[in-house]
């Protein structure tokens, strides 16, 4: 078929990625090498072990996704690669092998923001349905194990731009369920487990008040909507807009005190070992280990951030006039989050967009189709770039 293909890899994190992405539409292919059994013993991604996994993984995982796409180093039109931000020695794996690539193979090279894959997803995914109409500009909240960020997304002449509008003041939500899970004794990565808790507690037995942050206006550059520019005045400012800024590090607080309060160190213990001593645990294993209280404070936690999530970015969506949400990132993978966003969006009228659960966490077919507007600009990396730790997306 024709189109450009364009090959994209990802080590940003503790997955290493490669995918075949036709013309930003249709994922050819699609591989992810999880690294979650390495980093489980020790609760959380270890970095220097997440590095060593790439450099063991990246090979076979490029040449797997080549293989399934039925394509070959030559015949891809080029090879794009996560920039940042991440784990500065995992970047490094994926970066040093695609410059390596794109120089053997004489490829055009393409970097590209994690986070601007994490957007690209949604779209991708769309286009792939055929719905080729999604109306811009886009409100995109990413929500991830690194990021809670608000995005407006929409395309320019040369490709697209983004203004964060908000962003977590202390812990990403993604973090929050997996700090909670293992205060709960539940494992490591914590969202999918509190996720699949949920439906068997109670979401209303334990009271977390939202956490209050103290805005601080800040002018915007360069926008003008109506919606927006009338809110401003309401709140006796022309150009100020809102930040519609998260904080989630208080909600862990509570969460812990609330163990503390109700004795529950002494079941959280027997659970942590008796999870720990097993593999590939089911639904039913992890309902085996818990009793009511645990399962009422996983819904009750789980309830606390999707409210928070929905809430500040309907209201952000609102301000800022957009005409689309796009929910994005890991955390977008959660049951409660898709179903409240669908639910409370719609009463809006808003169209909001989330990517398949596959491609909600972290993969490369992400990274290719949002590499392909890049292609289309010419907008190449230069051989001597590096890895961005701390990559802002503008
Ligand atoms: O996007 P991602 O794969 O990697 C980062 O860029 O961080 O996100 C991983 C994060 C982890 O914190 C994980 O616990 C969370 O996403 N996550 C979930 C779910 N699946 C993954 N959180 C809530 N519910 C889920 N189903
Ligand atoms: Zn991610």
């Amino acid at each position: 078929m024709p189109g450009v293909y364009i090959l994209g890899i990802e080590s940003s994190c503790d997955e290493t990625a490669a995918a075949v992405v036709r013309s930003g539409e249709q994922v050819i292919s699609n591989v992810v090498a999880s690294q979650i059994a390495t980093h489980q013993p020790y609760g959380g991604v270890v970095p220097e072990l997440a590095s060593r996994e790439h450099l063991r993984a990246i090979v076979p995982v490029v040449r797997q996704a080549l293989n399934e796409a039925k394509h070959t180093y030559a015949s891809v039109d080029a090879i794009a690669v996560t920039q940042g931000p991440g784990l500065a020695g995992a970047l490094l794996v994926g970066i040093s092998y695609a410059k390596a690539l794109a120089f053997a193979a004489d490829k055009p090279l393409i970097a590209v923001n994690h986070l601007e894959g994490h957007i690209h997803a949604v779209l991708l995914e769309e286009r792939q349905k055929g719905n080729h109409e999604v109306a811009l500009p886009a409100l995109a909240l990413v929500v991830s194990g690194g990021h809670t960020h608000l995005y407006l997304a929409e395309p320019k002449a040369r490709g697209w731009t983004y203004e964060n509008i908000g962003r977590t003041r202390d812990d990403a939500a993604g973090e929050a369920f997996d700090k909670v899970a293992r205060l709960l004794g539940l494992g490591y990565p914590g969202g999918p487990v509190i996720d699949r808790l949920a439906p068997y507690g109670d979401p209303k037995a334990v009271k977390f008040s939202p956490a209050q942050i103290k805005h601080r206006d800040r002018p915007r550059k360069g926008r003008n909507h109506d919606r927006g520019e009338r809110r401003g005045q309401e709140s006796g400012s022309a150009d100020h807009h809102p930040r519609f800024d998260f904080s989630y590090s208080g909600i862990k607080t509570a969460v812990l005190r609330y163990v503390e309060t109700h004795n529950m160190q002494p079941g959280i213990e027997i659970r942590r070992k008796a999870l720990a001593s097993r593999a590939k645990l089911k639904v039913e294993d992890y309902l085996a280990q818990c009793d009511k209280p645990t399962l009422d404070l996983s819904a009750s936690f789980q309830r606390a951030i999707v409210a928070d999530l929905v809430e500040k970015t309907l209201a952000a969506a609102r301000a800022y006039d957009v005409a689309t949400i796009f929910v994005t990132g890991g955390v977008a993978a959660n049951d409660e989050l898709r179903q409240t966003f669908g639910r409370e969006a719609a009463l809006e009228g808003l169209p909001a967009y989330f990517p398949s659960r596959p491609l909600s966490t972290d993969n490369a077919a992400m990274i290719a189709a949002a590499a392909y507007p890049k292609f289309l600009a010419k907008d190449f990396a230069a051989m001597d770039f590096s890895a961005e730790a701390g990559l802002a997306l503008r």
